[in-house]
């Protein structure tokens, strides 16, 4: 097929007269049908004047509705020649979900990211006592704060792996940490292992440095090390970014024996490790706390470890930091410099006195999350029975198998119904995991209730009429 008919366009989009604004609910279509493969892409598209005339509106809202989509990236245009129908570039941002956090008034369950713990303010407080006396230097300390690169290495070695602080280097939050590392260690082409399911901004990061991505499947009960050890020795891959804490989407943890395997077969691939610890503070379950940081089992300096304060404490603050030999960690320091040269010394100072308030803050976050996690899963086994999911004994999210066929479909549904989900696919590597959703509970009870009963609503009855509903749907409880 090589063109579309105005008729053709109106008929399969079918949107209602009364949908308000018209011009989204018709790009809402429109979107759907491509993501659908209902309508093929690279099929060119009718004039707007011909699909203003057959749908009965203004020229102008059909500009709009084709503007909107352009900006998605599911239509290109050429001067003098028409529109096509397009997929987005996956490297592109045109229709991130991620973009829309918070503007669009819809439960934003496709981010596990909690609220700011209620010590915030104190700490911000304490912070602001603390500044005058750094005020008095230039500002920019490439390495971190001395104060809390000390707390950061003082925490590392209370989980049993000795650190000093010069094996430190604070950065803007761990996603920045992942970007220095990944751009110190992979190339353009180089193979890079990761988990399938992996943490969706990873696989942004590995793209970007024009990495290929090799994949290595997991599952709720985690890691197989012969297959890990399969997958490094045949990829030859320079890195393996893994997350033994806590796995982002499934909650798995690595037990004791893989991590040694693990270790084991990167030493003999001759892999860099790169351990991404966001989730690590948050065993809610608390268990026997036997496991030791992935990096206890490296002997020779091929693991770089990622923490952040971002879920123990809050995202907002945008402090992470890297663990590594001394020397590495100046070279990434050195890197830095391209970058954003230092950290914010107020956050960086505010997260000093969080460190030193741990135990009492971290008990907070562990409450919530649990409250929010049997909420969740009492919500989805009652109104959502035949979806499958194991209870992850930490982390933020449930990682589910949903009985809808697509997932992308589902979630323009639930988008419709007020939700913004997270599909499987989002995770995966070549669109796949179709067939699962990630569902955080970091948001309070009263919100997952909700969320749940308009997620199954739109399982039930698809979208909601009219496509997307009006702006600032869903009044935050
Ligand atoms: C596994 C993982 N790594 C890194 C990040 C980035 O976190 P931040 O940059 O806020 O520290 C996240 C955030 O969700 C995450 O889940």
């Amino acid at each position: 097929m090589r063109y579309l008919s105005a008729a053709q366009v109106a008929r399969l989009a079918d949107v209602p007269p009364e949908a308000r604004p018209y011009y989204r609910a018709l790009a809402d279509a429109v979107r759907a049908l491509i993501l659908d493969g209902r309508l093929p892409v690279r099929v060119r598209m009718p004039a707007e004047r011909h699909l203003a005339a057959t749908l009965g509106v203004s020229r102008t809202t059909v500009t709009a509705a084709y503007d909107l989509l352009r900006e998605r990236g599911y239509l290109e245009s050429r001067q003098g020649s028409g529109s096509w129908t397009a997929l987005p570039d996956p490297a592109s941002t045109a229709d991130n979900p991620w973009l829309s956090t918070g503007q669009d008034g819809l439960i934003q369950l496709h981010a596990a990211a909690p609220p700011a713990p209620s010590a915030l303010r104190e700490a911000m407080a304490e912070a602001l006592e603390d500044l005058p006396r750094y005020g008095m230097g230039n500002g920019y300390d490439p390495m971190g704060l001395p104060a809390l690169r000390e707390r950061i290495a003082a925490r590392y070695t209370a989980r049993g792996l000795a650190t000093r602080p010069e094996q430190i280097l604070v950065t803007t939050g761990s996603q920045h940490a992942l970007h220095l590392a990944m751009s110190l260690l992979a190339g353009p082409g180089d193979p890079v292992l990761v988990e399938s399911p992996t943490y969706t901004h990873a696989i942004d990061v590995a793209r970007q440095r024009g990495a290929r991505l090799v994949p290595v499947g997991i599952s709720h009960e985690g890691w197989q090390a012969d297959l890990v050890g399969c997958a490094l020795r045949q990829s030859a891959a320079r890195v393996a970014y893994l997350m033994p804490d806590f796995q982002n989407p499934t909650g798995a943890l690595m037990d004791d024996a893989t991590r040694a395997a693990v270790a084991g077969a990167a030493r003999r691939a001759d892999t860099m490790i790169l351990i991404d610890e966001t989730w690590a503070e948050l065993d809610l379950d608390g268990g026997d706390g036997s496991h030791a940081p992935m990096a206890a089992f490296d002997n020779d300096n091929r693991m770089i470890t990622i923490g952040s304060a971002s879920k123990l404490w809050w995202g907002g603050l945008r402090i992470g930091w890297l663990r590594a030999g001394t020397a590495l960690i100046r070279r990434l320091a050195v890197r830095r410099a391209a970058v954003d040269i230092a950290s914010p010394v107020l956050e960086q100072l505010a997260v000093a006195r969080l460190f030193d308030r741990l135990e009492e803050t971290r008990a907070e976050r562990l409450r919530g999350l649990r409250a929010s996690r049997a909420t969740l899963v009492a919500a989805l086994r009652e109104r959502l029975p035949a979806w499958q999911f194991a209870v992850p004994r930490g982390g933020g999210a449930l990682w589910v198998r949903h009985d809808s066929g697509s997932a992308v479909s589902l979630c323009e549904a639930a988008a419709t119904r007020g939700v913004r989900l997270a599909a499987g696919t989002w995770f995966g590597l070549e669109g796949t995991l179709e067939g699962y959703l990630r569902v955080p509970y970091t948001l309070p009870p009263a919100v997952l209730e909700e969320a749940v009963k308009r997620i199954a609503v739109a399982r039930e009855h698809g979208p909601a009429a009219g496509g997307r509903p009006a702006d600032a749907l869903v009044p935050m409880i």
